[in-house]
C-alpha cells in the first residue's frame, strides 16, 4: 500500500525501532524488498537516487512500476516511494510523477538558500500529501555522484530546518555512504543528544547505514533515529550471490543462463540482506 512516510516514521521514533529505507535499481531489487516487508509484516521505505531513477529511464517508470508491483504483488504493508538526496529540480520531478516521499539535499546551499528551498518543497509536498526529508550537515563519502564531506550537524541548524515542517531529518553524525572504513570513528552520539535537545521528537535519518555495527545502529535508534538507510550492502550480496553462481559455471548448465534464473541468487540475497536488516531496525510486525 502506497503511502507517504510521515505517519510511519512517527511510529518507530515513538516505538524505538526504525523502518529500513533500502534503495532499489531495478525490478528484481524492488519485488526482493516489497516481498521482504510484506512477509515479515514490515512497513518499508523504498529509496531512489537521481542516479538509478536516470538507469531505469526516469522517475515516471519508476513510479508506475512501483505502483503496479505494489497492486499485482497484494503489498498490505505501508510503502513509501521516496526520492533519496534529491536536488530541487528532482524533487519536482517525482512530486509529478506520483512518488509519495522526497528529500531534498539542500545541504550545499548556505543555510539561507536551504531555508528558502525547504520551506518552498514543504508547502508542495505537503499540499500534495507527500513527506519530504531535509538535510543538515553533510553524509560523507560518495552515492551516485553526490559527494560530501561527512561533517556533522549543528544542532542549532537543525531545529531551525526542522521548524519549516519537514517530517523527518537527516543529520550528519560522522556516518558516510559506502562501506564503513575501518579507521571510521564511529558515529556521534554527542551529536544525537544535542539534536534531541533542541529539535524535539522529529524523526530522524541515519544514511550510510552499510557496515555501522550493529551495536551503534541500536544506540542511534534509542536517541532518535526512526529512519535506516542502506543501500552498498544489498548491492555487495547482489554481486557476491551472482559471482558464486557464474564462477560454479551454473550459468553455462542446463538453462543456466536464462536471465531469471542467473539473477535468482542476487535476489535471494537481497531478500535476505532486507529482513536481517528489518530484524535488526525493531520494524517487523510494525505494519
Ligand atoms: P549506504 O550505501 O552506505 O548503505 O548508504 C545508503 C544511503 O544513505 C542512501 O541515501
Amino acid at each position: 500500500m502506497l503511502v507517504s512516510a510521515t505517519e510511519m516514521l512517527q511510529k518507530a521514533r515513538a516505538g524505538k525501532y526504525a523502518v529500513g529505507q533500502f534503495n532499489i535499481n531495478n525490478l528484481e531489487w524492488t519485488k526482493a524488498i516489497l516481498l521482504t516487508a510484506q512477509e515479515l509484516n514490515s512497513p518499508v521505505i523504498l529509496g531512489v537516487s537521481e542516479g538509478a531513477g536516470k538507469y531505469m529511464t526516469g522517475f515516471e517508470t519508476v513510479a508506475a512500476m512501483v505502483a503496479a508491483m505494489d497492486k499485482s504483488l497484494g503489498i498490505t504493508v505501508p510503502v513509501a516511494l521516496h526520492l533519496d538526496h534529491g536536488s530541487y529540480e528532482g524533487c519536482y520531478k517525482c512530486i509529478k510523477a506520483g512518488f509519495t516521499s522526497i528529500m531534498f539535499d539542500g545541504s550545499h546551499f548556505p543555510i539561507d538558500e536551504n531555508v528558502a528551498k525547504t520551506t518552498e518543497l514543504v508547502n508542495v509536498a505537503h499540499g500534495l500529501g507527500l513527506s519530504i526529508e531535509a538535510e543538515v550537515g553533510a553524509i560523507g563519502g560518495e552515492e551516485d555522484g553526490v559527494i560530501g564531506k561527512g561533517e556533522c550537524a549543528d544542532p542549532n541548524e537543525c531545529k531551525q530546518i526542522a521548524d519549516l515542517g519537514v517530517d523527518f531529518l537527516a543529520a550528519g553524525i560522522g556516518n558516510i555512504h559506502g562501506v564503513y572504513p575501518e579507521t571510521g570513528e564511529g558515529l556521534s552520539f554527542e551529536t544525537l543528544v544535542a539534536i534531541n535537545k533542541t529539535g524535539g521528537d522529529m524523526p530522524l535519518v541515519l544514511h550510510g547505514g552499510t557496515g555501522i555495527p550493529d551495536d551503534m545502529i541500536t544506540k542511534a535508534i534509542s536517541l532518535g533515529v526512526a529512519k535506516i538507510n542502506v543501500n552498498t550492502e544489498c548491492q555487495l550480496v547482489f554481486a557476491e550471490a551472482t559471482r558464486k553462481y557464474i564462477e560454479a559455471g551454473k550459468d553455462q548448465q542446463g538453462k543456466g543462463f536464462d536471465p531469471r534464473k542467473l539473477l535468482a541468487p542476487g535476489f535471494e540475497a537481497i531478500k535476505a540482506k532486507v529482513k536481517e536488516k528489518m530484524e535488526l531496525f525493531g520494524s517487523v510486525n510494525k505494519a
